[in-house]
């Protein structure tokens, strides 16, 4: 699969002229540029409309379909229980195919650092394991995913929807992933990676004091814990997240993968790659034999 896209590639890019192709983004940047074409978030954002602009009604069938995968970039959802892993596989994901990520925990947490009336009503949910109320999170989470950079680079989406009514609300707007990723892992490891879990303020990124402990000294001199990582406050979040995961898997059953989660982090990635790699390779199938 992933070597059609490759081929599907390169003769895109023969198709070019040198002028051309040296103004080719990488697919994770997840548009085409062309001479003339303004570097604004429309450039090559070929919609139904203009998919047969003139720019692209010169090249052939191979480098049409690529430009057309591209201007329609993926767009993935990644679900599954507290501590299941998402956190980790999306920087992973975002890595490797430039997607932009969406985390409704860390919109929040940032409204929370930001000292906003949302943060502080959304804080008093959070500390209790509960979901925070559609008010505050559907429009806060819309508005990131109709901002040009997920739009055109595509997006992936992590902890988003939670429950029924939000995933109507981007049903409403006619929001769907090309794939649903839930990450499958027995409860009783949760326990141990929430309570295990640190962050570090300066990068980023997320550690596992036993798991992915940090790399050195000074890095785990300043490392965080989230105010809800506690045994206690996990098993209610757990709660939470059992009684809302149906409804949501009924809404996504046709693009649903789960993916067992206990495995290494590499493995588990491993397997994300393969799926979203040949999700990657379809979009391109359907936009060459259109
Ligand atoms: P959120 O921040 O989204 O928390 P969560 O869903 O509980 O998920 P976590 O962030 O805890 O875990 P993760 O799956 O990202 O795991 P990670 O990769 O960090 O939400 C927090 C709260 O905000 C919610 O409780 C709710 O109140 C509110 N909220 C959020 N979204 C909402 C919404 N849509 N609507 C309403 N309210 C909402 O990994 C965990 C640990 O395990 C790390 O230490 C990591 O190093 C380790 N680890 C990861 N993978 C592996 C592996 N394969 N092997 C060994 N260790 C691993």
């Amino acid at each position: 699969m992933a070597s059609s896209m490759a081929a599907a590639c390169t003769a895109a890019k023969a198709s070019l002229s040198p002028a051309q192709s040296t103004n080719q983004r990488t697919p994770a940047q997840g548009r085409l540029l062309f001479p003339g074409a303004a570097p604004s978030s429309r450039s090559l954002r070929l919609r139904p409309a203009d998919r047969r602009s003139p720019a692209t009604r010169s090249l052939p069938r191979a480098a049409k379909a690529v430009v057309a995968a591209l201007a329609d970039p993926l767009k993935v959802m990644i679900s599954g229980a507290p501590a299941s892993g998402k956190g980790t596989q999306c920087e992973l994901i975002k890595a490797k195919f430039g997607l932009v990520h969406i985390s409704a925990g860390d919109l929040l947490r940032a409204e929370i650092a930001a000292g906003s009336e949302n943060g502080k009503q959304a804080k008093e949910f959070m500390e209790k394991g509960q979901l925070v109320p559609d008010e505050i999170v559907v429009n806060m989470v819309k508005e990131r995913l109709l901002q040009p950079d997920a739009q055109e680079n595509g997006w992936l989406l992590d902890g988003y929807p939670r429950s029924y009514s939000q995933a109507m609300a981007l049903e409403t707007l006619a929001i769907r992933p090309d794939i649903c990723i839930l990450l499958d892992v027995p409860d009783e490891l949760l326990v141990e990676r929430v309570v295990g879990r640190r962050l570090d303020p300066v990068t980023g990124k997320i550690y596992h004091l036993k798991y992915s402990p940090p790399e050195n000294e000074e890095i785990a001199s300043r490392l965080t814990q989230r105010f809800d990582d506690t045994e206690e406050k996990v098993k209610l979040r757990l709660e939470t997240y059992y009684q809302n995961i149906e409804s949501l898997l009924s809404t996504y059953e046709d693009v649903l993968v789960k993916v067992k989660g206990d495995a290494t982090v590499e493995d588990v990635f491993s397997k994300i790659d393969e799926l979203l790699s040949s999700s990657l390779d379809k979009k391109t199938e359907i936009v060459a034999s259109a």
